[in-house]
């Protein structure tokens, strides 16, 4: 984006980084400069971007997490900092839905929950654990979803749940760690292509030139336009906004 490595030398965490957004954003980030440490829980896919930021000459660490477990999220901070030191940038992304296409009616209440912990307490516990071991003046991007600012179609409840809560939580933490200069910003993506094949993806919904019923504004994007945004907000100086939300959707939310 600057061509100038605007975060050499700075470490990043992004959770989730093993394929769609999040590994999209783990490659930004490292093209920047940056040192990337990430987690997932699928071991092979985290190890394989890691090995892929090693050959742009940064230090990457994977691990197996499961944001949701306390044990397992204290345990890679530990690792992080002791590895790759203190924190400049926390991409809080592992999320998706758990349930799709579900009426209240018929959810089932440990699937319906399974959301909340994935989405909303792993953005909580993974901010929690690295808390201290952020330089002051880091950058914190939490990955919610317009979902969370509305619930067009319902039968997605947990999911818009979740994702609502992750907005509240962005707009809390940005008020408490202010004062150390860290900035706290939410993105929504909008549609995005994702999993270990975007391009795929992309490919089939050019040639079915579908989009969603609920939103035929909403074009498929390719997780790199996710991405860059992430990377503005991390490059931000001191006067950079917080507590914000940043929108790629195509619709108004
Ligand atoms: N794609 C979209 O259109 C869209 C739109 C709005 C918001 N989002 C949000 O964007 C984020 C990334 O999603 P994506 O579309 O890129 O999906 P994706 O391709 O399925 O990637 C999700 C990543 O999160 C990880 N993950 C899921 N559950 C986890 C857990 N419990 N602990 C640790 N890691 C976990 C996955 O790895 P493992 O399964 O191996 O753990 C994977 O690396 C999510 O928060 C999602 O809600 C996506």
């Amino acid at each position: 984006m600057s061509g100038e490595n605007t975060l050499m030398g700075k470490v990043a965490v992004v959770t989730g980084g093993g394929r769609g957004i999040g590994r999209a954003i783990a490659r930004q980030l490292a093209r920047e400069g940056a040192d990337v440490a990430l987690c997932a829980r699928t071991r092979e896919e985290t190890d394989a971007v890691a090995q892929e930021l090693r050959q742009l000459g940064r230090r990457a660490l994977a691990q197996s997490v499961d944001v949701s477990n306390w044990e397992q999220v204290q345990a890679f901070a530990g690792a992080v900092a002791g590895e790759l030191g203190r924190v400049d940038v926390l991409v809080n992304n592992a999320g998706g839905g758990v349930e799709r296409e579900t009426p209240i009616a018929q959810s089932d209440p440990q699937r319906w929950w399974r959301a909340i912990e994935v989405n909303l307490q792993g953005t909580y516990l993974v901010t929690r654990a690295f808390l201290e071991h952020l330089n002051d003046g880091a950058r914190l991007v939490n990955i919610g979803s317009g979902m969370g600012h509305e619930a067009p179609r319902g039968n997605n409840s947990s999911y818009n749940v979740a994702k609502a809560g992750v907005n509240m939580f962005t707009q809390a933490l940005a008020v408490e760690v202010w004062e150390r200069g860290i900035l706290v910003n939410e993105v929504l993506p909008g549609l995005v292509a994702n999993g270990l094949d975007p391009e795929t993806k992309l490919e089939e919904a050019r040639r079915r030139g579908a989009a969603p019923r609920f939103a035929p504004s909403e074009r498929l994007k390719h997780p790199d336009r996710v991405a860059e945004l992430v990377l503005w907000l991390a490059t931000r100086g001191e006067d950079g906004p917080t507590g914000q939300t940043f929108s790629l959707a195509r619709r108004p939310l």
